[in-house]
Order: C-alpha cells, then sequence, then structure tokens
C-alpha cells in the first residue's frame, strides 16, 4: 500500500481543495457489518460453479487468501498475489480465461476503467468481474492525488461512464465500501450523462450516487445473481 508522509498529504489536501474541489458533506452508508468481499465473492463462486479467478491488487492477501477456488491468479507489482507486476503488464502477455475478476488495483479512474476492459476481453462468457471501493462516503476519501489513509479514489467514475454503454449491465451492491458488479449483458438500465465521467465532482455524486451506480442491496444482490 502506498505511504503518505504528513507533508505530501497536507500539499495534497490544499491543492484539492484550492483548485479541484471543496464540499463538505458527507453520506452515511448502511454497509453490513458481518458480509464482506470474500462472502461475496464464495457466494458467487459456489453459486456458478466458478473454477477460475483473477485479482488485480492483493496488498497483504486479506482476501486473496480467503478465496478458495480451483485456479487463481493475483497481479500486484508490490506485495501478495502470485504474480509481481502492475495490471497492464499483466494483461500483455495474459492468454487464460477467467469466471470471475476482482479489481482492487490503482484507485484511479483512468487506471479502474481500463482495468476492466482489458478484464472483459478475458471474462468468460457466464463470468462477472467485481471491482471494489465504488462507494466512498467523503470528498477526502475519493480526491485524486490522493491525501488520506482511508481511500476510495475515484473509482466509482469508471462505473458510473461504463453504465452508459449498452452491452454491459452494472449494478452496485451496498457492501464493503461499495461493490461494481459487471457482466456482459444488455444494459438494462442505460445511464445517460450530460458531461463526461471524468470531469464529475464529488457534489455531482453526492447528489445523484444511487442513480450513477445503480446501487441495490445484498438481499437484491441474491435475487439477480
Ligand atoms: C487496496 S490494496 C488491495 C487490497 C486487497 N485486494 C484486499 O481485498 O484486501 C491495492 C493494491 O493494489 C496494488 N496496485 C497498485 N497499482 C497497481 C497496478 N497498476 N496493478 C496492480 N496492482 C496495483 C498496490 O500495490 C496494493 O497492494
Amino acid at each position: 500500500m502506498e505511504k503518505l508522509n504528513k507533508f505530501k498529504k497536507i500539499i495534497n489536501k490544499f491543492y484539492y481543495e484550492i483548485f479541484i474541489e471543496n464540499f463538505k458533506d458527507k453520506i452515511s452508508f448502511d454497509f453490513p457489518q458481518d458480509y464482506f468481499r470474500w462472502d461475496l465473492i464464495d457466494y458467487l463462486i459456489k453459486k456458478n460453479n466458478y473454477l477460475n479467478y483473477l485479482e488485480i491488487g492483493c496488498d497483504d492477501d486479506q482476501l486473496f487468501s480467503k478465496v478458495k477456488i480451483k485456479n487463481k491468479i493475483g497481479v500486484d507489482p508490490v506485495s501478495g498475489g502470485n504474480v509481481r507486476k502492475n495490471s497492464d503488464d499483466f494483461f500483455l502477455e495474459n492468454k487464460d480465461k477467467f469466471d470471475l475478476v476482482f479489481i482492487d488495483g490503482l484507485h484511479i479512474y483512468e487506471q479502474v476503467k481500463k482495468d476492466i476492459i482489458n478484464s472483459l476481453k478475458c471474462l468468460n462468457e457466464n463470468g462477472i468481474i467485481l471491482v471494489h471501493d465504488c462507494m466512498p462516503d467523503s470528498l477526502s476519501k475519493q480526491a485524486v492525488p490522493r491525501y488520506k489513509m482511508k481511500w476510495n479514489g475515484d473509482v466509482w467514475k469508471a462505473i458510473v461512464d461504463l453504465r452508459q454503454r449498452e452491452d454491459l449491465d452494472i449494478f452496485t451492491c451496498e457492501i464493503d465500501q461499495g461493490i461494481g458488479i459487471i457482466t456482459k449483458k444488455k444494459n438494462s438500465s442505460i445511464l445517460k450523462l450530460n458531461k463526461p465521467a471524468k470531469n464529475l465532482k464529488f457534489k455531482d455524486y453526492y447528489y445523484n450516487y444511487k442513480e450513477y451506480l445503480r446501487i441495490i442491496k445484498l438481499t437484491d444482490f441474491k435475487k439477480l445473481f
């Protein structure tokens, strides 16, 4: 995990608040306290008899070590997993196909979008892509460049961007910092935006996140998947 020194944190915070955005209100999410990303992944593996799992960004294997499946690949340039590369380099050479991909690498819109597009190319037909950290509750948790240790980044913009595509059906489950769920199916609720997703501000997200991300509760998720 990236280490931030105090000086860099202060500079980034002022830079963000002066030149990008300053918005104080916070969202109060209702994340369950007894159901996490590994539970969701275990549910999907068992329900669909999945065999092949890919995780982008593994850190200390908090999740990777818990995933029980026949074949698993974990990609991280620094620690954890079993492939020591960044995601771009991994996808350049990868020839494997996956049933389930968990994207949790660099939490910046452009990189997350690239990771999703690359994952779609190696996803089996009935496969699912999950994206972690889609629901920041405050501007500070989504600010890029980062100035907080607890950080979701602007992953949410990648979800909002791809919600405009006709060939992807996307939801976000309200658990564990928000988990995006992407399938290669006809979009059953196309999002219309009046500006590029990249240019959206936290304030736009604050007022529209339910529609932008197509938020569902865990109970709805289990009815749909
Ligand atoms: C939030 S942590 C992952 C946590 C883990 N997946 C879990 O569920 O607990 C993010 C990780 O992404 C890695 N990372 C950063 N940039 C990356 C990249 N371009 N490709 C792959 N991993 C990256 C970092 O080294 C860090 O270990």
